[in-house]
């Protein structure tokens, strides 16, 4: 049954709490979305073995299309109701370290214009926000030029530009830092941010307020890649706190017990001595003093030989798509002087994703492939808590001018950025 919503009018434009899901995958976009009240109007992918995991969890209707972005008008033609917001998890292959580094050369990430594209010709229909996210090297791909495209594209289209790095650990224990950029239509109050432009820069507090944020979130390199875009794009930066939530420990989210698939005494012998001579000392140490211990293992190339490289800080390594094997994640344990070791179930990679209860398909593979391809939840939730519902309610609830103008005169004052 659809929730009842919540929706607004301002300036003639009647607006619901609605988003357009792109690049969907196996939802968690929407996972991260749904509790606050968004509701997803259309959601793209083009991988019939994502949707079926989409479907698995969110239920089957017409609003899942599987096709290509490319296919613009198909698109469009499936998007019935305006959405307020559209957020795209756009392919990372071309951008990541570990891929081909083709950036938007390369076919799957430079399918980012195809969701431009449908953005330019939903015109008035368009949303009022855009959320991208993407793997780091999305701000170093071709030294820059790739980002600086992106943004470029999205000021065309009227979007004020933030852009933010989050990563997962702040959240759930697994390393995972991404970039995320929110595109908010210029006409749009936008409660908590400091606005820059191309003429104002310096004068409206806009620096000191990046200044002081923590570099964890607005990493220096970020500021001088915007401001080195021609022409300049209209810049936001929004309030958001350095997360502190309490996060369960890795042991909380791993299953210890007999019934999991461990290797047999070989296979786990062959990953010992993978290891590095530094790995292997800590490993030995622990066993020989009783310790417990649960980590996680990637196997890498190094120098022409594979390396079981293990993670001690308490946190698995970045989830990816198990292709060819090496990216898979192997769970290492020692407990009570026993080593032992296995790959790591798509239960755990669903819980690193904070999506715990996500309903899996009997095909491990395609789980696998799912989740490691997926944004964080928990991520999204907290993107979601700082800039897109308190976005969506000012426009729904905007304040009276006077106590906007005394708003922003307390903000100049002090444009604090972190909590
Ligand atoms: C990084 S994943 C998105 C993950 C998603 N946010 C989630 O939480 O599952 C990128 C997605 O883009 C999809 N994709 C790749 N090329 C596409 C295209 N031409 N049209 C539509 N979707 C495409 C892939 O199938 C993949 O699911």
């Amino acid at each position: 049954m659809i929730k009842p919503i919540a929706s607004n009018k301002r300036n003639g434009e009647r607006f619901s709490k609605t988003f357009c899901e792109f690049f969907a995958g196996i939802g968690l976009v929407r996972a991260g979305l749904e509790p606050s009240g968004w509701r997803c109007v259309y959601a793209n992918d083009v991988d019939p073995k994502k949707k079926e995991l989409y479907e698995n969890r969110f239920g089957i209707d017409d609003r899942f299309h599987l096709g290509d972005v490319w296919n613009t008008s198909e698109v469009l033609d499936r998007i019935v109701e305006r959405p307020f917001l559209a957020t795209a998890s756009f392919p990372c292959v071309d951008l990541s370290p570990a891929g081909y580094r083709r950036g938007f050369e390369g076919e799957h990430s430079s399918t980012f214009f195809g969701f431009v594209e449908i953005l330019a010709r939903l015109g008035e229909r368009g949303p009022k926000l855009i959320l991208l996210e993407n793997v780091t090297g999305f701000l170093t791909s071709k030294d820059g030029a790739d980002f600086k495209a992106a943004i470029r594209s999205l000021s065309e289209l009227g979007y004020a530009i933030d852009a933010f790095t989050l990563d997962a650990k702040y959240f759930v224990p697994q390393s995972r830092p991404r970039v995320f950029v929110v595109g908010a239509a210029r006409d749009l109050e936008v409660p908590g941010a400091i606005r820059a432009n191309a003429t104002d820069w310096f004068g409206d507090g806009f620096d000191r307020a990046i200044e002081r944020a923590d570099a964890a979130i607005r990493p220096r390199r970020i500021v001088p890649l915007l401001r080195s875009i021609d022409p300049p794009p209209e810049l936001i930066a929004f309030d958001i706190p350095i997360p502190n939530a309490k996060i369960a420990p890795l042991v909380e989210l791993i299953d210890l017990d007999l019934d999991q698939k461990w290797w047999d005494e070989a296979q786990v012998q062959k990953h010992y001595l993978m290891m590095n001579d530094k790995h292997r000392a800590i490993v030995d140490r622990m066993i020989a003093a009783g310790e417990s211990f649960v980590g996680t293992i990637f196997r890498r190339k190094r120098g022409g030989s594979t390396r079981a490289e293990v993670r001690f800080d308490g946190l698995a390594g970045c989830l990816r798509t198990p292709r060819g094997g090496s990216a898979r994640q192997i769970v290492v344990a020692i407990d009570r002087g026993v080593l032992r070791m296995r790959w790591m179930s798509p239960r755990e990679y669903a819980r690193l994703q904070g999506a715990g209860d996500y309903p899996l398909v009997e095909n491990e593979v395609q789980n696998l492939f799912g989740f490691g391809d997926a944004v964080c939840t928990p991520v999204i939730r907290y993107i979601d808590r700082y800039i897109l519902t308190p976005v969506f309610d000012r426009h729904s609830n905007p304040i009276e001018p006077r106590l906007a103008a005394a708003d922003s005169n307390r903000r100049m004052k002090d444009p604090v950025i972190s909590a």
